[in-house]
C-alpha cells in the first residue's frame, strides 16, 4: 500500500519492515511493483508481472542478485531487469532511494527508450525464433507508430540470413503490409506479427547469406544488364546472376529497370515453379516500396536462388500432353507481336475482361489464346489483358466443387496468385517479355478446368441478412465453404463490401494460417481493386472466401500467443492470483 509521494518518488515501506519481510508489493501509477531486500543489504524494485507470461515475480527466488521466476524459471539480473533467458524479455526495473530509514521508489521504469528496447527485442525474437517475444515487440512498436521499423528489421533479417534466398515468410509479411489499411485497426499489428513469425520460421536452422561483390565496371546500359541477367538465370549460374544484379543496382539503373530485368528472367520459361517465381519477384518489389528502394541490394539478390532453381513447366508432362502448350504459346506469342505492332492505339477504355475470361475458362486453349491476341489487336492494353486473365483465375475457386481432392485448392490458388503477380508486375514495369506471362497464366487456368467439373454455381443473393458474425461463425466449423460463400454474396448484395473485406481479414488472422491463405487474401484484394463496383469484383471476393473457409478452423495457437502479448502490453494482470 502506498502511503506517501515525494516528487516522482513513492514511499514504499520502512527499511526495517522490508528487511524483516524481504519482499513487498506496492501499487503506484497503475503499476504493481515488487521490492526485494537482498542478502547483501540492497533494495531492488521491478515490475511484479513476469515479462514472460505475467506470473507474479513476488513468488520468485532471489539469490546472488538474480531473481528467478517461480513458473518457467526465467532469470533476471535484479539491478537492471535484464533477462538471462531471451524467451522471457527484460523486466522493467525502478529506481530506489533510501531516505531516513524509508524506502522510496520512482514508479517510472528506468529504461525510457521503448522504441530502442522493442527493436532490440524484435531482433532477438527473430534470431532465436521466439514467438512471444516477437509478438510483444510487434505490439510495442506498433503502439509507438513504428510499423516501418518492424518491416525493415524483419525484411533485412530474412533476406540476409537465409542462403537459399527469398521464402514464403517474406511474402506473407509483404502481403500483410499491403493490406494493413483495410484491416480492422486492432488486427493490424497482428497481421505484421504473422509476417514476422513466418520470416523467423524460414530462417531458423538455415545458413546465412554472404554477399558477392558487384563488378568493377563502367557499364551503364540497362539493356546489357538485362541480357546478361537473363543469360545467367537461363544457364542457372547463380553467382554470375547475383554479381550482375548487384552491379546493375550499383550502376544506378532505375527501380523500374531493375524490376524489369527480374520480371523478364522470371517469364523466360513457362509458369516457373508453379507461379512462385514471378510472385516472389513481385512481392520483393512491393517490400521495397514499403522499406525503401535504397535496400534493393539487400533484398533483390535473395530472389536469385529461386530463379535459377525454378522448375520450368515446359519440362512438365501436364503442359505437353495431350496438348503441346509450349508450341501453342510460341505461335500465340508470334501472333501477339504482330497484333501489338499492327499500329492500333491502346484503348484505355477497353473493358471486355469478362468475355476474355469466359473464353479462357471454357474454350479450347488455342481459341482462348486467339481471343487474347485478338483483344490486343483491337487495342486492349496489356495491363487490362493481365487483369482479365487474373479474373479468369479468380473464377476457378468460385466454381471449385468440394468433391475435388482437398489439395486441389492449392492448384487453383497457384494460378490465381501467379496471374495477380503478372498483373501487378505489368503495372510496375510493363514489357513485351512480361506479356508472355499473360498467355502462360491463361494456359494454367485452362489446365485446371477439371476442378470446375461439376461446376459450383455462383451464389445468388438470398436476402438472408448475413453479417460479420455469420461469416465468422461459418469459419468456426469445418468445410462450410458454400455456406460462407452464400453469406458473403448476401453481404455484397447489401453493399457491405468493406465489411466483408475486414471480416475475411479478421477471420484469416484468427487462424494458424498457411502461406496460401495469406497470399489469396491479399491477391483477391488487389484484383478486387481492379474490378470494384462490378460483378467481377464480387466474384473475386466470393472465391477468396471459399478458399479461406475451406482451410478453417485451425487450433488458433498463434492468436493465443498474440493475445498474451497484447494483454502484457496493456499491463493487464494475467495471473495475479497465482
Ligand atoms: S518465466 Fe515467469 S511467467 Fe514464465
Amino acid at each position: 500500500m502506498v502511503t506517501e509521494t515525494t516528487d516522482r518518488l513513492v514511499r514504499a515501506a520502512s527499511l526495517e519492515e522490508l528487511r524483516a519481510e524481504r519482499t513487498k508489493v506496492i501499487s503506484a501509477e497503475g503499476r504493481t511493483i515488487v521490492l526485494f531486500y537482498t542478502e547483501d543489504d540492497r533494495v531492488y524494485a521491478v515490475d511484479n508481472r513476469c515479462p514472460h507470461m505475467g506470473f507474479p515475480l513476488r513468488r520468485g527466488t532471489v539469490k546472488d542478485g538474480i531473481l528467478t521466476c517461480h513458473w518457467h524459471h526465467a532469470k533476471f539480473e535484479l539491478a537492471g531487469g535484464s533477462t538471462f533467458d531471451p524467451f522471457a524479455d527484460d523486466v522493467a526495473s525502478f529506481r530506489v532511494e533510501i531516505r531516513d530509514g524509508d524506502v522510496f521508489v520512482d514508479p517510472h521504469p528506468i529504461e525510457e527508450d521503448r522504441r530502442g528496447h522493442w527493436s532490440r527485442k524484435l531482433d532477438e525474437g527473430l534470431e532465436q525464433n521466439l514467438r512471444l517475444l516477437m509478438a510483444k515487440s510487434v505490439v510495442g512498436l506498433a503502439e509507438l507508430d513504428a510499423t516501418g521499423d518492424i518491416l525493415e528489421r524483419a525484411a533485412l533479417f530474412g533476406a540476409r540470413n537465409r542462403a537459399s534466398g527469398w521464402a514464403d515468410g517474406l511474402s506473407i509479411m509483404t502481403a500483410m503490409a499491403n493490406v494493413l489499411p483495410v484491416l480492422r485497426e486492432d488486427d493490424r499489428p497482428k497481421a505484421l506479427y504473422h509476417g514476422v513469425v513466418n520470416v523467423a520460421r524460414n530462417v531458423q536452422g538455415q545458413p546465412p547469406d554472404f554477399d558477392l561483390e558487384p563488378l568493377t565496371t563502367e557499364e551503364q546500359r540497362p539493356e546489357v544488364y538485362r541480357a546478361w541477367f537473363r543469360r545467367f538465370i537461363e544457364t542457372r549460374s547463380q553467382a554470375a546472376a547475383e554479381r550482375c544484379l548487384r552491379t546493375a543496382i550499383q550502376a544506378g539503373l532505375s527501380n523500374e529497370q531493375v524490376a524489369d530485368m527480374i520480371f523478364a528472367a522470371g517469364t523466360d520459361h513457362l509458369f516457373m515453379d508453379t507461379g512462385h517465381t514471378i510472385d516472389f519477384a513481385n512481392k520483393a518489389c512491393e517490400l521495397l516500396d514499403h522499406i525503401g528502394w535504397d535496400h534493393a541490394a539487400d533484398i533483390l539478390p535473395s530472389l536469385i536462388p529461386g530463379l535459377v532453381r525454378a522448375e520450368r513447366m515446359e519440362e512438365s508432362s501436364a503442359w505437353v500432353h495431350p496438348v503441346n502448350l509450349p508450341l501453342l504459346l510460341r505461335d500465340a506469342n508470334t501472333a501477339l507481336d504482330e497484333a501489338l505492332t499492327a499500329g492500333k492505339e491502346r484503348d484505355t477504355s477497353w473493358d471486355a475482361h469478362r468475355a476474355v475470361a469466359e473464353s479462357i475458362l471454357d474454350d479450347e486453349p488455342a481459341d482462348s489464346l486467339a481471343t487474347i491476341v485478338n483483344a490486343a489487336r483491337d487495342g486492349a492494353p496489356l495491363v487490362q489483358l493481365a487483369a482479365a486473365v487474373a479474373y479468369a483465375a479468380a473464377r476457378r475457386p468460385v466454381h471449385f466443387h468440394i468433391s475435388n481432392e482437398f489439395g486441389d485448392w492449392d492448384t487453383v490458388h497457384h494460378t490465381f496468385t501467379y496471374t495477380n503477380a503478372v498483373d501487378q508486375a505489368m503495372r510496375r514495369a510493363p514489357s513485351r517479355d512480361l506479356a508472355r506471362g499473360i498467355l502462360d497464366g491463361a494456359m494454367s487456368v485452362y489446365l485446371e478446368r477439371f476442378l470446375n467439373l461439376p461446376k459450383q454455381p455462383t451464389p445468388s443473393p438470398s436476402g438472408s441478412g448475413a453479417d460479420s458474425d455469420t461469416i465468422l461463425g461459418e469459419f468456426d466449423r469445418q468445410q462450410r465453404v458454400d455456406e460462407t460463400a452464400q453469406a458473403v454474396a448476401d453481404m455484397l448484395a447489401a453493399g457491405k463490401h468493406e465489411e466483408v473485406i475486414e471480416t475475411l481479414g479478421h477471420a484469416l488472422l484468427r487462424e494458424d494460417a498457411g502461406f496460401h491463405q495469406f497470399q489469396i487474401y491479399e491477391a483477391a484484394l488487389r484484383q478486387y481493386g481492379n474490378f470494384q463496383g462490378r460483378p467481377e469484383g464480387d466474384h473475386i471476393l466470393i472465391g477468396a472466401a471459399r478458399f479461406l473457409t475451406a482451410h478453417a478452423p485451425t487450433v488458433r495457437a498463434s492468436g493465443q500467443t498474440y493475445q498474451i502479448a497484447l494483454r502484457l502490453n496493456r499491463g493487464e494482470a494475467l495471473h495475479e492470483d497465482a
